[in-house]
């Protein structure tokens, strides 16, 4: 979930029992290492972190797989000297797929587990095909373990996917609702007022990153009548991002500006996210059917 993918969320999410995931999307290189050894600090749960391939910084990565029980790495063709180098640091590899030729080329590269993305989910979008028939191939053509993602957001579709064959889901939109999660309250106030008919598959917000996305349709409305050339910025601390209009960046808590015309990535189960709620809360009610 990139950069809101903190810290904060991903620590409550390893503390629920879940895997807690870092995404190190849009955040400077040189901050990646000290977020995780504060990750490490915080929970003593199971946490991994996701890299863009695009942009992905090698040596970030080793210090990263030495520190992150999963390193998982979206957005590039399987590399078996990637999951490598990973492996050699000691974490578990990943790598989130969009298709059953890549996840076949996951696993071929020596990945421990792949997760199935369909087009329903939010954020960047790697294949052409809805999550069953996806899961349902790559089930057929791997034998690692595979998880499932897009458009899963309570007990319901969980239960639905582990029935399906999954070994886990993998769920993003949902927990943009979390209060762990950093993201500006105008995008978390379009969240909990959209419904699953008011995604949009596009290529809109391309500025840095030409590939497919699932955002709130408003914001390509806001951005569209937006004339400027920059929307706002971001504040890193000791670096401030510039947004330009359309850019691939998504609001975040210390983001200003015109924040309605920034990407408002979101997947088909924004209807299921309804308030803001602890993060703990949220693992609760996705495993309330389990039994566990
Ligand atoms: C705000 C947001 C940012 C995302 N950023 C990333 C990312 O940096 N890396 C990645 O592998 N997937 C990213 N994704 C996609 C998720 O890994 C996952 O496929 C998706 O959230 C699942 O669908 P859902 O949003 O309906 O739960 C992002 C998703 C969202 C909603």
């Amino acid at each position: 979930m990139g950069a809101t993918a903190s810290v904060s969320l991903a620590a409550a999410v390893a503390d629920a029992g879940g895997l807690g995931m870092l995404g190190t999307a849009a955040m400077p290189h040189g901050l990646v290492v000290s977020a995780l050894d504060a990750l490490a600090a915080r929970t003593a749960g199971v946490f991994g972190v996701n890299f863009l391939v695009p942009f992905l910084d090698r040596e970030v990565m080793i210090q990263a797989a030495q520190r992150a029980k999963v390193v998982e790495f979206f957005y590039g063709s399987p590399d078996a000297e990637l999951v490598e180098i990973a492996h050699a640091g000691g974490a578990l590899v990943s790598w989130q797929v969009g298709s059953v030729a890549e996840a076949v080329a996951a696993a071929d590269s020596g990945c421990d587990l792949v997760i199935a993305q369909g087009i329903e989910a939010g954020g960047h979008i790697r294949g052409e095909v809805s999550l069953l028939p996806l899961l349902t191939g790559v089930l057929d053509a791997v034998r690692v373990p595979v998880l499932a993602a897009g458009g899963i957001g309570g007990p319901r579709s969980v239960s639905a996917v582990l029935a399906a064959g999954a070994a886990g889901a993998r769920v993003g939109t949902r927990f943009l609702a979390a209060e762990e999660a950093d993201v500006h309250p105008v995008y978390r106030a379009a969240l909990l007022a959209a419904g699953a008919e008011d995604t949009e598959l596009t290529t809109a917000f391309s500025t840095w990153w030409d590939a497919p996305h699932r955002v709130l349709r408003g914001c390509i409305a806001a951005a569209s009548a937006d004339e400027d050339e920059f929307v706002g910025e971001t504040d890193w601390g000791n670096h401030r991002v510039p947004i330009p209009r359309f850019c691939v960046l998504h609001p975040l808590t210390a983001t200003t500006g015109r924040v309605e015309a920034m990407a408002h990535y979101a997947g088909q189960s924004v209807g299921e996210v309804r308030k803001v709620q602890p993060a703990a809360e949220i693992m609760a009610e996705l495993v309330r059917d389990l039994g566990c």
